[in-house]
C-alpha cells in the first residue's frame, strides 16, 4: 500500500501495466457494480469516457447528484475541486479521482490565507465564491455559486449588504454587469477561459457569417460582448439545441461539443481558438488528465481518494448547503 501512495504522489494515479490486455470499459463496468460505484463526469472531459459515465453535467448538476446518490462511492472525472465538493456533500461516501493532478488554475489563482486576508478587508461584506475553490475557500465563504446560478445567488443577497464575490473576476464582473451590483471581485481567472482570442473568434465570424458565437462567463468581457449567448457549460448545450442557427463557435473547453452533436445532429461546432496555444485548442489539461485506463485504475485501487478535514468539511458544507437550497 506504501508503494501505492508513493506513486499517487508522485505521478497522482497508480499506472496500469502496459501489457494489460483487457477490454477496459468492460472492466470499468464490472467494477462499478461490483463496488456500487458511480461515475460522474464533466462536459470537459473526453468523450469516450462521457459516454461510459452514469451521470454527465456542469458543477451545479453534478454537484448536486452527489448530494443524492445512494452509491457506495463516487468516481468523480473532473477535477480536484469536484470531487472535495462531492466528499463535502457525501462525506460517508468513498470519492475517488483517476488523477490527483487534475487540478484547477482558478482555484490555485486564489489561496485561502490570501482570500482571508482580503475577506479581513470588508469584514461587513457577504462572501460568495464561485465553487471552483478549494474546501478551505469555502470554509471562508458564506454562499457558494457556480456559472449556472450566480445571477441568482448574488440576487439573493439583501441590497443593502455588501459583496465580495471570488475568485473569477470575468464571471463577477459579467455577474456584476447583469445584475447591477456593484462587488469586491477578486483578481483571479481561469488560465483556459481568459485566453480566448477576439481576433481569432472574429476572425472565424467573417468565414462564417450565419455562426452565432457563444461563451462560458469565464471569458473576459471582449468576448462575452462579442457573444450571441453567455452561459454555463449546460446553458451552452441547451441553447445550441433550441437556437435555429446551424453554426456556433463555442467559446469553452471544446469537450463540452461531444454533448453538442449529440443532442443537436446536423449543427457544426468550431471551437473558438486560444490566444497562444500552439495546437490553438482551448483544452483544459487539467480535465485532460482524466483517461480510461486511470479510471480503471481508480475504481480497482479505490486511489486516489479524495479526503477532506472534518473541521474545513463542515465548515464548506455550510455554503454549498446553501447554495443548493437556492438553486
Ligand atoms: P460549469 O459550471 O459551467 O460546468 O463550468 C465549470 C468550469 O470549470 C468552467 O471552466
Ligand atoms: Fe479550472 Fe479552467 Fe479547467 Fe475549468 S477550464 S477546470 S476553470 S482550469
Amino acid at each position: 500500500m506504501l508503494n501505492k501512495f508513493k506513486e499517487i504522489k508522485e505521478k497522482g494515479f497508480i499506472e496500469i501495466n502496459k501489457n494489460l490486455d483487457i477490454d477496459f470499459k468492460k472492466e470499468i463496468e464490472k467494477l462499478k457494480i461490483e463496488k456500487n460505484a458511480i461515475i460522474l463526469a464533466h462536459y470537459y472531459v473526453d468523450g469516450e469516457i462521457q459516454d461510459i459515465a452514469d451521470f454527465v453535467g456542469d458543477s451545479l448538476a453534478l454537484a448536486q447528484k452527489a448530494a443524492s446518490t445512494d452509491a457506495d462511492m463516487i468516481v468523480f472525472v473532473g477535477v480536484h475541486f469536484m470531487a472535495e465538493t462531492a466528499k463535502i456533500l457525501s462525506p460517508n461516501k468513498k470519492v475517488i479521482l483517476p488523477d490527483f493532478n487534475a487540478g484547477c488554475s482558478l482555484a490555485d489563482s486564489c489561496p485561502d490565507d490570501k482570500f482571508e486576508e482580503f475577506i479581513k478587508l470588508h469584514s461587513d461584506h457577504t462572501v460568495i465564491s464561485y465553487v471552483n475553490t478549494t474546501a478551505k475557500v469555502k470554509a471562508l465563504t458564506d454562499i457558494v455559486c457556480t456559472s449556472s446560478n450566480a445571477k441568482i445567488i448574488v440576487n439573493s443577497v439583501p441590497k443593502d449588504k455588501k459583496i465580495i464575490f471570488g475568485p473569477d473576476r470575468n464571471l463577477g464582473n459579467y455577474i456584476s454587469r447583469i445584475t447591477g451590483r456593484e462587488m469586491v471581485i477578486w483578481d483571479g481567472a481561469c488560465h483556459v477561459h481568459n485566453e480566448f482570442s477576439l481576433e481569432g473568434i472574429l476572425d472565424l465570424k467573417k468565414q462564417n457569417p450565419d455562426a452565432k458565437i457563444i461563451a462560458h462567463p469565464e471569458c473576459p468581457k471582449q468576448i462575452v460582448l462579442v457573444s450571441d449567448y453567455v452561459g454555463s457549460t449546460s446553458g451552452l448545450i441547451n441553447f445550441v439545441k433550441e437556437d435555429k442557427a446551424k453554426t456556433f463557435i463555442v467559446a469553452t473547453e471544446p469537450g463540452v461539443i461531444h454533448e453538442m452533436q449529440k443532442l443537436s445532429v446536423g449543427k457544426f461546432f468550431i471551437p473558438a481558438p486560444g490566444e497562444d496555444s500552439e495546437c490553438a485548442c482551448s483544452e483544459c489539461e487539467f480535465m485532460k488528465l482524466n483517461s480510461i485506463k486511470k479510471l480503471y485504475s481508480c475504481l480497482l485501487h479505490e486511489l486516489p481518494e479524495i479526503k477532506v478535514d472534518k473541521e474545513i468539511r463542515e465548515r464548506a458544507y455550510k455554503p454549498i448547503k446553501a447554495m443548493l437550497d437556492l438553486s
